[in-house]
Protein backbone atom coordinates (compact mmCIF):
# COMPACT_ATOMS: atom_id res chain seq x y z
CA UNK A 1 0.00 0.00 0.00
CA UNK A 2 1.69 3.58 -1.10
CA UNK A 3 2.89 5.50 2.08
CA UNK A 4 0.39 8.33 3.15
CA UNK A 5 3.18 11.40 3.42
CA UNK A 6 0.17 13.06 5.61
CA UNK A 7 0.72 10.12 8.06
CA UNK A 8 4.27 9.08 8.02
CA UNK A 9 6.84 10.86 9.72
CA UNK A 10 9.19 9.48 8.37
CA UNK A 11 10.30 7.36 5.04
CA UNK A 12 8.28 4.00 4.65
CA UNK A 13 10.52 1.12 5.80
CA UNK A 14 11.36 -1.11 2.42
CA UNK A 15 10.36 -5.11 3.47
CA UNK A 16 11.11 -7.99 1.54
CA UNK A 17 8.33 -10.51 3.10
CA UNK A 18 9.35 -14.27 3.12
CA UNK A 19 6.89 -16.29 4.21
CA UNK A 20 5.01 -20.15 4.87
CA UNK A 21 1.28 -19.10 4.68
CA UNK A 22 0.09 -19.88 7.45
CA UNK A 23 -2.49 -18.61 9.61
CA UNK A 24 0.23 -16.02 11.40
CA UNK A 25 2.12 -15.38 8.40
CA UNK A 26 -1.43 -14.34 6.83
CA UNK A 27 -2.03 -11.44 9.61
CA UNK A 28 1.96 -9.93 8.48
CA UNK A 29 1.16 -9.43 5.24
CA UNK A 30 -2.17 -7.34 6.13
CA UNK A 31 -0.82 -5.87 8.35
CA UNK A 32 2.61 -5.08 6.13
CA UNK A 33 0.05 -4.21 3.11
CA UNK A 34 -1.88 -1.61 5.61
CA UNK A 35 0.02 -0.10 7.56
CA UNK A 36 1.75 3.62 5.89
CA UNK A 37 5.00 3.09 7.15
CA UNK A 38 6.00 0.22 5.00
CA UNK A 39 6.66 -0.16 1.67
CA UNK A 40 5.95 -3.62 0.80
CA UNK A 41 9.01 -4.56 -2.10
CA UNK A 42 8.02 -8.35 -2.74
CA UNK A 43 6.38 -11.16 -1.24
CA UNK A 44 8.31 -14.91 -1.22
CA UNK A 45 7.40 -18.03 -0.27
CA UNK A 46 9.21 -20.91 1.22
CA UNK A 47 8.22 -24.60 2.26
CA UNK A 48 7.45 -24.86 5.71
CA UNK A 49 3.95 -24.77 7.49
CA UNK A 50 2.72 -26.86 4.17
CA UNK A 51 3.87 -27.69 1.32
CA UNK A 52 5.97 -24.71 -1.66
CA UNK A 53 2.67 -25.18 -3.94
CA UNK A 54 0.23 -24.82 -0.71
CA UNK A 55 2.18 -21.95 1.15
CA UNK A 56 2.11 -20.40 -2.50
CA UNK A 57 -1.29 -20.77 -3.25
CA UNK A 58 -2.33 -19.27 0.08
CA UNK A 59 0.22 -16.52 0.10
CA UNK A 60 -1.44 -15.27 -3.62
CA UNK A 61 -5.25 -15.71 -1.93
CA UNK A 62 -4.13 -13.53 0.93
CA UNK A 63 -2.98 -11.02 -1.64
CA UNK A 64 -5.95 -11.59 -3.65
CA UNK A 65 -8.55 -10.55 -0.34
CA UNK A 66 -6.13 -7.78 0.30
CA UNK A 67 -6.18 -6.33 -3.36
CA UNK A 68 -2.97 -6.42 -3.19
CA UNK A 69 -1.04 -4.55 -6.83
CA UNK A 70 1.71 -4.57 -7.89
CA UNK A 71 4.16 -6.22 -5.47
CA UNK A 72 6.06 -9.75 -7.48
CA UNK A 73 4.88 -12.73 -6.07
CA UNK A 74 7.62 -15.63 -6.59
CA UNK A 75 8.07 -19.31 -4.75
CA UNK A 76 11.16 -20.21 -3.74
CA UNK A 77 12.75 -23.37 -2.08
CA UNK A 78 10.58 -26.49 -2.23
CA UNK A 79 12.47 -28.62 0.72
CA UNK A 80 15.21 -27.33 3.80
CA UNK A 81 18.89 -27.44 2.77
CA UNK A 82 19.35 -30.53 4.47
CA UNK A 83 16.57 -32.08 6.03
CA UNK A 84 13.68 -33.73 4.80
CA UNK A 85 10.36 -31.52 4.45
CA UNK A 86 8.36 -31.10 8.22
CA UNK A 87 5.20 -29.02 7.64
CA UNK A 88 2.65 -28.60 10.60
CA UNK A 89 -0.82 -29.27 9.71
CA UNK A 90 -1.91 -30.00 13.47
CA UNK A 91 -1.56 -26.05 13.52
CA UNK A 92 -2.04 -24.76 10.33
CA UNK A 93 -4.64 -27.55 8.52
CA UNK A 94 -4.09 -29.54 5.28
CA UNK A 95 -4.38 -26.48 3.30
CA UNK A 96 -1.72 -24.57 5.21
CA UNK A 97 -4.52 -21.80 6.35
CA UNK A 98 -7.54 -24.08 6.74
CA UNK A 99 -10.64 -22.21 8.26
CA UNK A 100 -11.59 -19.49 5.89
CA UNK A 101 -12.91 -20.26 1.92
CA UNK A 102 -9.90 -19.05 0.14
CA UNK A 103 -10.76 -17.08 -3.48
CA UNK A 104 -8.96 -18.04 -6.77
CA UNK A 105 -5.89 -15.68 -7.09
CA UNK A 106 -5.93 -12.43 -9.16
CA UNK A 107 -2.16 -12.36 -8.81
CA UNK A 108 0.18 -13.98 -11.37
CA UNK A 109 3.17 -15.12 -9.61
CA UNK A 110 6.93 -13.63 -10.78
CA UNK A 111 8.39 -16.13 -13.32
CA UNK A 112 12.26 -15.76 -11.54
CA UNK A 113 12.80 -17.99 -8.42
CA UNK A 114 12.42 -16.37 -4.68
CA UNK A 115 16.17 -16.66 -4.18
CA UNK A 116 16.52 -14.65 -7.30
CA UNK A 117 13.69 -12.07 -6.88
CA UNK A 118 15.14 -11.27 -3.06
CA UNK A 119 18.64 -10.37 -4.12
CA UNK A 120 17.77 -8.31 -7.44
CA UNK A 121 15.05 -6.78 -4.98
CA UNK A 122 18.09 -5.77 -2.35
CA UNK A 123 20.56 -5.15 -5.11
CA UNK A 124 18.35 -2.83 -6.89
CA UNK A 125 17.55 -0.32 -3.71
CA UNK A 126 20.37 1.90 -2.09
CA UNK A 127 22.59 -0.06 0.35
CA UNK A 128 21.35 0.14 3.76
CA UNK A 129 17.39 0.70 3.02
CA UNK A 130 15.53 -3.08 2.58
CA UNK A 131 15.15 -5.16 5.42
CA UNK A 132 14.36 -8.69 5.20
CA UNK A 133 11.32 -10.00 6.83
CA UNK A 134 11.46 -14.17 7.36
CA UNK A 135 8.79 -15.71 8.94
CA UNK A 136 9.24 -19.40 7.93
CA UNK A 137 12.25 -21.27 7.73
CA UNK A 138 15.39 -20.17 6.64
CA UNK A 139 16.36 -21.38 3.44
CA UNK A 140 15.43 -18.45 0.53
CA UNK A 141 17.25 -16.44 3.00
CA UNK A 142 20.52 -18.91 3.14
CA UNK A 143 20.74 -19.70 -0.43
CA UNK A 144 20.35 -16.00 -1.47
CA UNK A 145 22.97 -15.20 0.82
CA UNK A 146 25.43 -17.78 -1.03
CA UNK A 147 24.20 -16.71 -4.30
CA UNK A 148 24.84 -13.17 -3.87
CA UNK A 149 26.88 -12.42 -0.97
CA UNK A 150 27.54 -8.63 -1.30
CA UNK A 151 23.37 -8.77 -0.14
CA UNK A 152 24.49 -9.36 3.26
CA UNK A 153 25.99 -5.75 3.69
CA UNK A 154 23.24 -4.35 1.39
CA UNK A 155 20.55 -5.19 3.77
CA UNK A 156 19.52 -3.33 6.28
CA UNK A 157 18.30 -6.06 8.90
CA UNK A 158 17.02 -9.09 9.04
CA UNK A 159 14.20 -9.24 11.55
CA UNK A 160 12.95 -12.76 11.72
CA UNK A 161 10.29 -14.48 13.05
CA UNK A 162 11.75 -17.51 14.82
CA UNK A 163 13.41 -19.38 18.12
CA UNK A 164 12.99 -18.68 21.34
CA UNK A 165 15.88 -17.89 23.87
CA UNK A 166 13.99 -19.98 26.51
CA UNK A 167 11.32 -21.98 25.16
CA UNK A 168 10.24 -24.28 22.20
CA UNK A 169 7.31 -25.28 20.33
CA UNK A 170 8.90 -28.19 17.63
CA UNK A 171 11.12 -29.70 20.75
CA UNK A 172 11.41 -28.65 24.06
CA UNK A 173 13.90 -25.98 22.97
CA UNK A 174 14.08 -25.55 18.69
CA UNK A 175 11.27 -23.47 17.39
CA UNK A 176 9.58 -24.94 13.92
CA UNK A 177 11.10 -22.45 11.70
CA UNK A 178 14.40 -23.06 12.95
CA UNK A 179 14.05 -26.52 13.02
CA UNK A 180 12.80 -27.28 10.24
CA UNK A 181 16.29 -25.66 8.70
CA UNK A 182 18.76 -25.26 11.20
CA UNK A 183 21.79 -25.24 8.66
CA UNK A 184 19.93 -22.65 6.61
CA UNK A 185 19.26 -20.31 10.04
CA UNK A 186 22.81 -21.29 11.02
CA UNK A 187 23.97 -19.48 8.00
CA UNK A 188 21.36 -16.81 8.69
CA UNK A 189 22.57 -15.82 11.99
CA UNK A 190 26.12 -16.33 11.08
CA UNK A 191 26.34 -14.19 8.59
CA UNK A 192 27.26 -10.15 9.93
CA UNK A 193 24.21 -8.33 8.90
CA UNK A 194 21.98 -7.27 11.69
CA UNK A 195 19.28 -10.12 13.03
CA UNK A 196 16.83 -9.66 15.79
CA UNK A 197 15.21 -12.82 16.55
CA UNK A 198 11.41 -12.61 17.02
CA UNK A 199 11.35 -15.63 18.78
CA UNK A 200 8.65 -17.12 20.87
CA UNK A 201 9.52 -15.59 24.13
CA UNK A 202 8.14 -12.43 22.38
CA UNK A 203 5.43 -13.70 19.98
CA UNK A 204 3.76 -15.96 22.93
CA UNK A 205 2.58 -12.38 24.55
CA UNK A 206 0.65 -11.75 20.64
CA UNK A 207 -2.54 -13.48 21.83
CA UNK A 208 -5.65 -13.18 20.17
CA UNK A 209 -7.66 -12.91 23.06
CA UNK A 210 -11.44 -12.40 22.39
CA UNK A 211 -11.53 -8.67 22.80
CA UNK A 212 -8.75 -8.65 19.80
CA UNK A 213 -11.12 -10.91 17.76
CA UNK A 214 -14.18 -8.95 18.50
CA UNK A 215 -12.88 -5.75 17.19
CA UNK A 216 -11.11 -6.88 14.63
CA UNK A 217 -14.68 -8.47 13.76
CA UNK A 218 -16.47 -4.71 14.13
CA UNK A 219 -14.07 -3.46 11.15
CA UNK A 220 -16.73 -5.80 8.90
CA UNK A 221 -14.85 -5.92 5.76
CA UNK A 222 -14.14 -8.93 3.95
CA UNK A 223 -10.00 -9.20 4.97
CA UNK A 224 -11.25 -8.62 8.65
CA UNK A 225 -13.66 -11.58 8.54
CA UNK A 226 -11.05 -13.61 7.03
CA UNK A 227 -8.88 -13.04 9.97
CA UNK A 228 -11.77 -13.69 12.51
CA UNK A 229 -11.93 -16.92 10.69
CA UNK A 230 -8.15 -17.63 10.51
CA UNK A 231 -8.20 -16.87 14.25
CA UNK A 232 -11.21 -18.95 14.99
CA UNK A 233 -9.74 -22.21 13.42
CA UNK A 234 -5.90 -20.85 15.27
CA UNK A 235 -7.72 -20.62 18.27
CA UNK A 236 -8.95 -24.42 18.05
CA UNK A 237 -5.67 -26.14 16.99
CA UNK A 238 -3.75 -24.58 19.34
CA UNK A 239 -5.73 -25.21 22.10
CA UNK A 240 -5.66 -28.72 21.20
CA UNK A 241 -2.16 -29.23 20.12
CA UNK A 242 -0.11 -27.03 22.30
CA UNK A 243 -2.39 -26.24 25.26
CA UNK A 244 -2.79 -22.55 24.28
CA UNK A 245 -6.18 -20.67 26.06
CA UNK A 246 -5.70 -18.44 22.99
CA UNK A 247 -3.97 -18.73 20.16
CA UNK A 248 -0.21 -16.77 19.71
CA UNK A 249 0.08 -14.75 16.48
CA UNK A 250 3.43 -14.94 15.90
CA UNK A 251 4.18 -13.21 12.49
CA UNK A 252 3.18 -10.04 12.38
CA UNK A 253 5.33 -9.24 15.46
CA UNK A 254 8.09 -8.86 13.12
CA UNK A 255 6.58 -6.59 10.76
CA UNK A 256 5.20 -4.66 13.82
CA UNK A 257 8.86 -4.38 14.91
CA UNK A 258 9.87 -3.04 11.88
CA UNK A 259 6.93 -0.34 11.96
CA UNK A 260 7.44 0.71 15.97
CA UNK A 261 10.45 -0.88 17.28
CA UNK A 262 9.68 0.88 20.73
CA UNK A 263 6.41 -2.10 20.43
CA UNK A 264 8.94 -4.67 20.73
CA UNK A 265 11.61 -3.89 23.22
CA UNK A 266 15.24 -6.19 22.17
CA UNK A 267 18.27 -6.64 23.95
CA UNK A 268 21.52 -7.36 21.97
CA UNK A 269 22.84 -10.84 22.74
CA UNK A 270 24.75 -13.36 20.82
CA UNK A 271 22.76 -16.07 19.24
CA UNK A 272 23.43 -19.22 17.73
CA UNK A 273 22.06 -22.50 16.51
CA UNK A 274 22.73 -25.69 17.71
CA UNK A 275 23.30 -28.36 14.87
CA UNK A 276 24.39 -31.48 16.53
CA UNK A 277 22.72 -32.18 19.75
CA UNK A 278 20.34 -34.68 19.64
CA UNK A 279 18.02 -33.29 22.34
CA UNK A 280 18.83 -29.46 21.29
CA UNK A 281 19.05 -29.79 17.37
CA UNK A 282 18.12 -26.32 16.46
CA UNK A 283 17.63 -24.78 19.35
CA UNK A 284 18.92 -20.76 19.29
CA UNK A 285 21.63 -20.57 21.76
CA UNK A 286 21.65 -17.17 23.36
CA UNK A 287 24.48 -15.83 25.63
CA UNK A 288 24.02 -13.90 28.01
CA UNK A 289 26.68 -13.21 29.94
CA UNK A 290 26.64 -10.05 29.59
CA UNK A 291 28.15 -7.60 28.23
CA UNK A 292 27.56 -8.52 25.11
CA UNK A 293 30.60 -8.45 22.40
CA UNK A 294 31.46 -4.78 20.94
CA UNK A 295 30.96 -7.03 17.51
CA UNK A 296 27.60 -8.74 18.40
CA UNK A 297 24.62 -8.34 15.73
CA UNK A 298 22.29 -10.13 17.01
CA UNK A 299 19.58 -8.91 19.27
CA UNK A 300 16.24 -11.21 20.41
CA UNK A 301 13.02 -9.56 21.08
CA UNK A 302 11.74 -9.29 25.01
CA UNK A 303 8.66 -7.67 25.70
CA UNK A 304 5.66 -6.75 23.75
CA UNK A 305 3.23 -4.34 23.97
CA UNK A 306 -0.12 -6.27 23.10
CA UNK A 307 -2.15 -3.18 23.31
CA UNK A 308 -0.35 -1.36 20.63
CA UNK A 309 0.76 -4.48 18.43
CA UNK A 310 -2.91 -5.38 17.79
CA UNK A 311 -3.91 -1.61 17.16
CA UNK A 312 -1.07 -1.65 14.70
CA UNK A 313 -2.99 -5.05 12.63
CA UNK A 314 -6.84 -3.32 13.56
CA UNK A 315 -5.23 -0.03 11.75
CA UNK A 316 -4.42 -1.88 9.02
CA UNK A 317 -6.93 -3.92 8.37
CA UNK A 318 -9.21 -0.60 8.79
CA UNK A 319 -6.78 1.40 6.30
CA UNK A 320 -7.19 -2.13 3.38
CA UNK A 321 -10.70 -1.79 3.54
CA UNK A 322 -13.28 -3.09 1.12
CA UNK A 323 -10.70 -4.44 -1.70
CA UNK A 324 -12.22 -3.59 -5.45
CA UNK A 325 -14.92 -1.10 -4.26
CA UNK A 326 -12.60 1.90 -3.93
CA UNK A 327 -12.90 1.77 0.03
CA UNK A 328 -9.32 1.78 0.49
CA UNK A 329 -7.71 4.38 3.33
CA UNK A 330 -4.30 4.36 2.21
CA UNK A 331 -4.79 7.78 0.77
CA UNK A 332 -7.11 9.04 3.65
CA UNK A 333 -6.04 11.77 6.17
CA UNK A 334 -6.45 10.21 9.79
CA UNK A 335 -9.93 11.46 10.43
CA UNK A 336 -10.89 9.51 7.01
CA UNK A 337 -9.51 6.13 9.31
CA UNK A 338 -12.51 7.05 11.22
CA UNK A 339 -13.89 10.11 12.66
CA UNK A 340 -11.99 11.57 16.09
CA UNK A 341 -8.87 8.92 15.27
CA UNK A 342 -5.51 9.62 14.97
CA UNK A 343 -4.04 7.91 12.58
CA UNK A 344 -2.70 5.07 14.11
CA UNK A 345 -4.98 3.89 16.67
CA UNK A 346 -4.77 4.78 20.36
CA UNK A 347 -4.38 1.93 22.71
CA UNK A 348 -8.34 0.41 22.57
CA UNK A 349 -8.16 -0.21 18.56
CA UNK A 350 -11.48 -0.35 16.94
CA UNK A 351 -14.21 0.97 18.84
C1 LIG B 1 6.14 -20.19 13.42
O1 LIG B 1 5.89 -21.47 12.84
C2 LIG B 1 4.85 -21.41 11.90
O2 LIG B 1 3.99 -22.47 12.10
C3 LIG B 1 4.18 -20.07 12.11
O3 LIG B 1 3.67 -19.57 10.89
C4 LIG B 1 5.27 -19.21 12.66
O4 LIG B 1 6.02 -18.62 11.63
C5 LIG B 1 5.86 -20.27 14.91
O5 LIG B 1 6.67 -21.23 15.51
CA1 LIG C 1 5.20 -18.59 9.35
Amino acid sequence: MEPNPQQSQHQPRKIILDCDPGHDDAVALLLAHGNPDIELLAVTTVVGNQTLEKVTRNALAVGTIAGITGVPFAAGCPRPLVRSIETAPDIHGESGMDGPALPESTIELDPRHAVDLIIDTVMAHEPGTVTLVPTAGLTNIALAARKEPRIVERVKEVVLMGGGYHVGNWSAVAEFNIIIDPEAAHIVFNEKWPVVMVGLDLTHQALATPDVVAKIAAIGTTPAKFVTELMDFFAHTYKDAQGFDYPPVHDPCAVAYVIDPSIVSTRKVPVNIELQGTLTLGMTVADFRAPAPADCHTSVAVDLDHARFWDLVTDALVRIGEPGTGDHKDNGTASDVEPGRSAHLTAGGVK
